[in-house]
């Protein structure tokens, strides 16, 4: 069964739309791969997987890839149920999206589970830690992992600086769609509302919630900060995005295509991180000339209840071997 059984509206529209040019090479013609993006053009996944297209239009027999950003083809939960499908190629979807379809992607999206960007990417890079994980949806979703680009540390920002738990009392957080997210919000000190990402601003700006927290990219590249213009460094997790591809048409491409869909994907992965340090740097410059303030946290008020959730979240011996092995690979 590989249906993923979450009511998904709007997909059906987008199939639709897309279901005409289905797996394969029409004669003569190139094969771009339509990837599903909720970020803007701006931002270093739009860039890289650009780079991807360009790679591949020069390594292979006609692969490109043809990027459909600020949600056109739907949110990420949507955009999820269209790679599994194949109507959409591929897509980059936030960590917890994954979580309701394999409970151990829960380990990798823990506040504290990574200790800053460059330890993030040397568990991802392992292929003896992600190996299981990234082939784990295979079978039932038709859905392969291929990495993982960073989202960089995430913090708080709302109406007002924020300094410890308290500060957050009654407020409604913005939060991605999971259980984890809801309980991560209640261990910052405050209170969850899911919402999908391209609502936000309006969220925001309407008071539907009070605060976000999320990177200093997305922060700058969504316009966050002219209705939430006091970031506070809570860094409560380093966030992870999933790039995933449709399993059928991975298995499709002959053995010299996909040896060079991996040396591009690779490389494009790299210069993912990157630009993750660049972007995030001219996001904090371009955020206070527009006005934001970023101000530091009591970080020992922070710790304890972010650090408790692993316990309450990982409950099987799979969850707890991949947060071993994760762990493991911090600076000692
Ligand atoms: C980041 C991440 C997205 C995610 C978003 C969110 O921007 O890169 O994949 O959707 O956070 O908070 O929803």
């Amino acid at each position: 069964n590989r249906t993923i059984t979450a009511v998904v509206a709007g997909a059906t529209t987008a199939t639709l739309l897309l279901a005409a040019c289905g797996p394969g090479f029409a004669d003569g013609e190139g094969r771009p791969l339509r990837i599903a993006l909720n970020q803007s053009e701006a931002h270093p996944s739009y860039i890289a997987l650009d780079h991807l297209g360009e790679a591949l239009a020069e390594t292979t027999e006609g692969y490109d890839t043809d990027i459909y950003p600020n949600e056109t083809l739907g949110a990420q939960a949507e955009a999820l149920q269209l790679v599994s499908d194949g109507s959409v190629d591929m897509a980059v979807v936030s960590g917890p999206q994954l979580e309701n379809l394999n409970p151990d992607f829960v380990v990798f999206n823990l506040p504290r589970v990574f200790d800053d960007v460059e330890h993030q990417m040397r568990v991802i890079h392992d292929p003896e830690i992600t190996g299981d994980l990234f082939s784990s949806l295979e079978e039932r979703n038709n859905i392969t992992v291929l990495g993982g680009f960073t989202q960089g540390a995430r913090s708080v920002y709302t109406d007002e600086p924020i300094e410890t738990p308290a500060d957050l009392a009654g407020k409604q957080i913005r939060v991605q769609e999971s259980d984890l997210q809801l309980a991560m919000a209640r261990a910052l000190g405050g209170i969850g509302t899911p919402l999908a990402y391209g609502e936000l601003y309006t969220g925001l700006q309407s008071g539907v919630v009070d605060a976000a927290e999320n990177n200093e990219v997305s922060y700058f590249t969504q316009r966050h900060f002219e209705v939430a213009p006091y970031w506070s460094y809570t860094n409560h997790l380093v966030g992870l995005d999933y790039i995933i591809i449709n399993s059928d048409l991975l298995a499709s491409m002959t053995p010299a295509d996909r040896e060079a869909f991996d040396a591009a994907f690779t490389a494009a992965h790299e210069e993912h991180t990157q630009l993750w340090a660049e972007a995030t740097q001219e996001a904090i410059e371009g955020a206070t000339a527009g006005g934001a303030t970023f101000s530091e946290v009591d970080d020992a008020a922070f710790a304890e209840p972010l650090e408790a959730m692993a316990d309450t979240f990982i409950t099987t011996d799979s969850q707890r071997a991949l947060y071993d092995a994760a762990r493991a690979a911090a600076q000692p």
